[in-house]
């Protein structure tokens, strides 16, 4: 998460976490749930945030993005918890920031409360980008919003499964007010919490 992206992050969420709780889909080791949990305690808000903590593809064993500090020493398996917990702990926002762990699919299966504020950052896969704009995209509350990140127009740039989502959402009620480097910001525009979205 570069800084540009993340204070633009903050900016939201300032404006946001004053009308309800906000969500986030991909916790990792909490770098972006410094910048929202930190304008949470501004406005008195709280922030959830969704992961099963086992890494994404990228984050296994061979891949780009594996990190080997990260492993369990008894497991041998990625669990990025324990990281993400100090972090939140060393910011002073644990009051703020509600740490949910599990998978995304199996969270918004049973999710039922409106967001003021929600950020799409979990499995790059289509797949799993597209279960959780399906799964939590729909509990975004009318004139809230949603911000994905990785958004790349260019295959040469990124994968294209947030790209993907972004423009369901411009195609199911969502309206873009705000863009930086990857990321997008979509105000729902049409329909409200609990209304499907395709
Ligand atoms: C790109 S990282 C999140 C980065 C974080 N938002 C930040 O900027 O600091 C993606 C995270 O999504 C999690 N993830 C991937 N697929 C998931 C799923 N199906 N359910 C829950 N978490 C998932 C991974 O474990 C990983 O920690």
């Amino acid at each position: 998460m570069p800084e540009d992206e993340g204070d633009l992050l903050h900016r939201v969420a300032l404006e946001q976490l004053r009308h309800g709780p906000g969500l986030e889909v991909g916790s990792y080791c909490g770098k972006s749930a410094i910048y929202l949990g930190a304008a949470a305690r501004a406005v008195g808000g709280t922030v959830f945030t969704v992961d099963h903590h086992r890494g994404s593809e990228e984050n296994q064993v061979g891949w780009e993005y594996h990190d080997p500090t990260l492993a369990d020493p008894a497991t041998g398996r990625l669990d990025t918890l324990a990281t993400f917990r100090r972090t939140i702990a060393d910011a002073g926002l644990e009051e703020q920031v509600v740490a949910v762990v599990g998978r995304s699919t199996t969270v918004s299966r049973h999710w039922r409360t409106p967001l003021s504020l929600l950020f799409v950052d979990g499995g790059h896969t289509d797949e799993h980008a597209g279960n959780d704009y399906t799964g939590f995209g729909r509990w975004v509350s009318r004139d809230a919003v949603m911000v994905v990140h990785d958004v790349f127009p260019d295959p040469a740039d990124g994968g294209q499964a947030p790209y993907r989502v972004y423009l369901r959402a411009l195609a199911c009620g969502f309206e873009e007010t705000a863009s930086l480097g990857s990321m997008r910001v979509l105000t729902r525009v049409g329909g409200d919490a609990g209304d499907p979205v395709s």
